[in-house]
C-alpha cells in the first residue's frame, strides 16, 4: 500500500509512519519542519524513517498548494492518507493564532481538494483533538456531544477542519476518518507538552508550574495505544465512509499523579510553583471510546504509571545522546 503521511517528522507522524514501513508499505512523508519546537528532534526521527527504503521525504508547507498538487501528479496511486501536520499546541495558539488558521483550516483544505483528483484513494485519516469538546462539562466526552464552545483558536481550528472534511465527504464522496486525540504522550514526544517539560524541569533541578486550587486532569493516552488504534481502524472493513472517533485513554489523571510518576521514574523530586489557569486550558478530559471500540475492538492497554516509565527510559537515553 501507498501511504500519505503530513507530518511526518512529528511526534504521531513519525510513530505511524515507522509501524507502516516496518510491515513494508511505502510512505511518502511531508513535513515543513518549523521552528515551533526542536528542529533537531524532528530531524532525529526524520533520519530513522530515512533508514527504511521504502520512505519518501519531502519537505513543504501543506498549506502550499502547487506543492501538494504536484506532489499528488507525481504519485498519483496514494493509497491512505494519514493527514497529522498541524500546527499543535493550545497555549502558543494565543499569541500566534494566524498560524493555526493557516496551516491547520487552510492545510486541511488544500489537502482536501487535492485529495478528491486522486484516483486510487480510498480514504483519508485525519487528526482532530479532545480540544473541540472546549468549555463542555459533561465528563466523559462523547462524539455526540456538542462542540460549539471552543476556549482557544487551536480548538477553532481543529473544529473547523472536521467540518471542511465533513463537507469534502458530502460533496465529493472522499472517504474519511476524524480522530479525536487526548493528550498523547511517549517516546520521541513533544518538547512542548507538560509530561516532557516537566521530565526535563525535574532532571534539571528546575521548577515546574502548576495550576492553583484547580482539578485540572487529563486523558493521558500512550503513543503505542493510538499506533494500535490507528491500525486497528485501517483493518476495519466495517466503518461508515465519514466518521469521528475519540482516541483517548478513558481514564482520568490528575496532573498531580503525573508529576508523581516522573518522580518516581527519574528518581527525584519535583520543585513545584504554583499559577492561575490560562483560559486556554480546559479543567479536565475524558474519552469515551466506546464508538470505536464498537466498530474496530480496539481498547487502550497503558496504564500511565507504565506509559511515564516507557517515557522515562526513553527521554533519558535521548538526553544522553544530545549531550
Ligand atoms: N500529541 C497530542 O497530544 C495531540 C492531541 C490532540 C491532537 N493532536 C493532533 O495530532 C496531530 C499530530 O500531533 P503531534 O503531537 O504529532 O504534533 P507535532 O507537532 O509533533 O507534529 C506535527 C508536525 O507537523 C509539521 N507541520 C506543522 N505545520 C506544517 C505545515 N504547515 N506544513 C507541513 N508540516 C507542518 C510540524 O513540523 C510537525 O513535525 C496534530 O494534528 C495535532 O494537532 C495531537
Amino acid at each position: 500500500m501507498i501511504f500519505l503521511i503530513t507530518g511526518t517528522a512529528g511526534f504521531i507522524g513519525f510513530h505511524i509512519s515507522k509501524k507502516l514501513l516496518e510491515r513494508g508499505d511505502t510512505v511518502i512523508g511531508i513535513d515543513n519542519l518549523n521552528d515551533y519546537y526542536s528542529v533537531d528532534l524532528k530531524k532525529a526521527r526524520c533520519q530513522i524513517l530515512q533508514e527504511y527504503k521504502n520512505f519518501i521525504f519531502y519537505q513543504f508547507d501543506i498549506s502550499n498548494q502547487e506543492m501538494v498538487s504536484s506532489l499528488f501528479k507525481r504519485y498519483p496511486k496514494i493509497n491512505y492518507i494519514f493527514h497529522l501536520a498541524a500546527q499543535a499546541g493550545v497555549r502558543y495558539s494565543l499569541t500566534n493564532p494566524f498560524a493555526y488558521i493557516q496551516t491547520n483550516v487552510m492545510g486541511q483544505l488544500v489537502l482536501l481538494e487535492q485529495a478528491r483528483q486522486l484516483q486510487h484513494l480510498e480514504r483519508i485519516f485525519y487528526a482532530s483533538s479532545s480540544s473541540v469538546y472546549g468549555l463542555n462539562k459533561k465528563i466523559p466526552f462523547n462524539e455526540y456531544d456538542r462542540v460549539d464552545k471552543p476556549s482557544s483558536v487551536y480548538a477553532v481550528s481543529k473544529r473547523s477542519a472536521e467540518l471542511l472534511s465533513f463537507t469534502y465527504h458530502h460533496l465529493y464522496g472522499l472517504k474519511q476518518i476524524g480522530l479525536r486525540f487526548f493528550t498523547v504522550y511517549g517516546s520521541w514526544g513533544r518538547p512542548d507538552m507538560a509530561y516532557y517539560l516537566f521530565a526535563k524541569a525535574i532532571t534539571e533541578n528546575k521548577p515546574i508550574t502548576l495550576y492553583a486550587g484547580q482539578n485540572l486532569s487529563r486523558d493521558f493516552t500512550y503513543i503505542d495505544d493510538v499506533v494500535d488504534a490507528l491500525l486497528s481502524l485501517l483493518e476495519c472493513s466495517s466503518l461508515e465512509n465519514y466518521e469521528i472517533f475519540n482516541i483517548g485513554n478513558s481514564c482520568q489523571e490528575k496532573v498531580e499523579h503525573l508529576v508523581a510518576c516522573l518522580e518516581e521514574n527519574l528518581g527525584k523530586k519535583a520543585i513545584i510553583n504554583y499559577t492561575s489557569r490560562p483560559d486556554t486550558d480546559i479543567e479536565e478530559t475524558l474519552s469515551d471510546v466506546s464508538a470505536i471500540y464498537k466498530v474496530t475492538g480496539w481498547i487502550p492497554k497503558t496504564k500511565l504509571s507504565d506509559g511515564v516509565c516507557q517515557f522515562v527510559h526513553w527521554f533519558l537515553q535521548f538526553q544522553k545522546n544530545k549531550d
